[in-house]
């Protein structure tokens, strides 16, 4: 892709053009695209986000798609970053390696395994191979003693992967699989690199986590497709695979765990997982009509929050600098008179200031530092570990507001 956008008009799976609109969040500025100081100047750099459903297959999605150079070339999110994340992960690599791993010799492969928290959790069991786009990143997990292929993943790189390694008993992808727009080769590529036995399995948000929950934060450019399991059935179908195991997952809101292979049992969980979408509707348009309301409704709560407590002279800060939170943060238009600093364990984002909104992101000593009134929780998915960690400073009297699933304060 030579621009930094395009404006697709086929749906990314069934390449039919049966769209309606449910939400327009308008121009928004890239949500990781954090700025350093001397940018600080520069207007940021906008891209339309709208999303919209495809009334022919279900796929949730954006038609309007950034430049994956521009996105995924230099990121500065780790997985290492957040200690639920690097639990969950490695708890994962040994169920599945338990699983799936039969010998030293077998090939793991992860794609988009980021800092390799996941394959370093396995790397003495089987071979591991982590193919990740991001320069920087790939570095981090070459470091660990990770072989990483710093390249975008696609049926190309597929086969050249299998005449070097041979076939993978298990490919892993984890919030991966919402970032590719080219998805049909990332599934051909897949199919590729299983060859007759071996598993897909990779962990995706899922759309009911909007239309139940209402967290449209979730909704970015890197974020291509918002799935349920019905759209993705559909998708995965065209390469002649199937899903034949599914696990909801809490994490980032709603995830899930999809199983993928060929001629494999289908587990009666993934009939039973179809069957709840269809109560909640999520094959049909009408269930998407009412998200932008749901959305506007927590914009007023959560500002009519902010706005008062700022009459009263509070200090609010933020925690966390998540993408969902530059999502939030720029659509409801929380910007630096309002929240004085956002704090944030990774170290690459500390130094920075958020897009659009151009907020400081510190250390978290800082909140030890300054003790504001009021701490915005931007990262609300990892709520129950975060009010755990901050007990002392809860204790200090300063109080957390978390802005999902609904707006409360603790
Ligand atoms: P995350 O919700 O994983 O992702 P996304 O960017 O996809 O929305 O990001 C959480 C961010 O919050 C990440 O930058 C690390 C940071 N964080 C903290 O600052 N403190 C914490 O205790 C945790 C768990 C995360």
């Amino acid at each position: 892709m030579n621009k930094d956008f395009i404006h697709k008009t086929l749906c990314h799976s069934c390449e039919q053009s049966n769209f309606a609109e449910i939400l327009n969040l308008g121009e928004m500025p890239l949500a990781n695209s954090f700025l350093e100081e001397k940018d600080l100047d520069e207007p940021d750099k906008k891209f339309p986000l709208v999303v919209y459903f495809c009334k022919d297959c279900g796929l949730v999605q954006l038609l309007d798609v950034v430049n994956p150079e521009i996105l995924f070339s230099n990121y500065d999110y780790l997985t290492s970053a957040s200690k639920p994340l690097v639990e969950h992960f490695t708890k994962m690599g040994g169920d599945l390696s338990g699983k799936f791993i039969k010998s030293k010799n077998d090939l793991f492969i992860e794609i988009g395994g980021n800092d390799a928290v996941l394959l370093n959790a396995i790397k003495n069991k089987c071979r591991v191979l982590n193919i990740e786009p991001a320069k920087n990143v790939a570095e981090i997990s070459r470091q660990k003693g990770i072989e990483t292929i710093n390249e975008f993943f696609n049926k190309e790189l597929a086969e050249k992967i299998v005449k070097k390694y041979g076939n993978a008993k298990v490919v892993v992808a984890n919030n991966v699989m919402a970032h590719i727009a080219d998805i049909k080769s990332v599934f051909g590529g897949i199919r590729v690199l299983i060859g007759k036995d071996g598993v897909f399995v990779f962990e995706v948000h899922r759309v009911s986590d909007l239309i139940e929950e209402g967290n449209f934060d979730q909704i970015y450019h890197e974020h291509l497709f918002y799935y349920s399991l019905f759209a993705l059935n559909n998708l995965i179908r065209q390469f002649g695979l199937d899903i034949f195991d599914v696990e909801p997952i809490h994490m980032h809101g709603q995830s899930m765990r999809v199983f993928v292979g060929k001629d494999k049992p289908i587990s009666k969980s993934v009939t039973e997982f179809l069957e709840k979408e269809k109560d909640i509707g999520l094959d049909k348009l009408d269930t998407f009509l009412n998200f932008s309301e749901k959305v506007e409704k927590r914009k007023i709560e959560l500002t009519n929050l902010l706005d008062n407590l700022k009459k009263q002279n509070k200090r609010i800060v933020g925690y966390g600098a998540p993408a969902k939170g530059n999502t939030l943060l720029n659509y409801f238009q929380i910007d630096n008179k309002i929240l004085d600093f956002l704090t944030d364990t990774t170290p690459l984002k500390q130094g920075l200031y958020t897009p659009g909104t151009r907020i400081p992101i510190f250390h978290p000593d800082k909140l030890k530092e300054m003790k504001p009134d009021y701490v915005l929780l931007l990262a609300w998915n990892y709520a129950d570990a975060i009010l755990e960690k901050e007990k002392e400073l809860r204790e200090q009297g300063v109080k957390f507001i978390i802005p999902a699933p609904f707006v409360r304060v603790v």
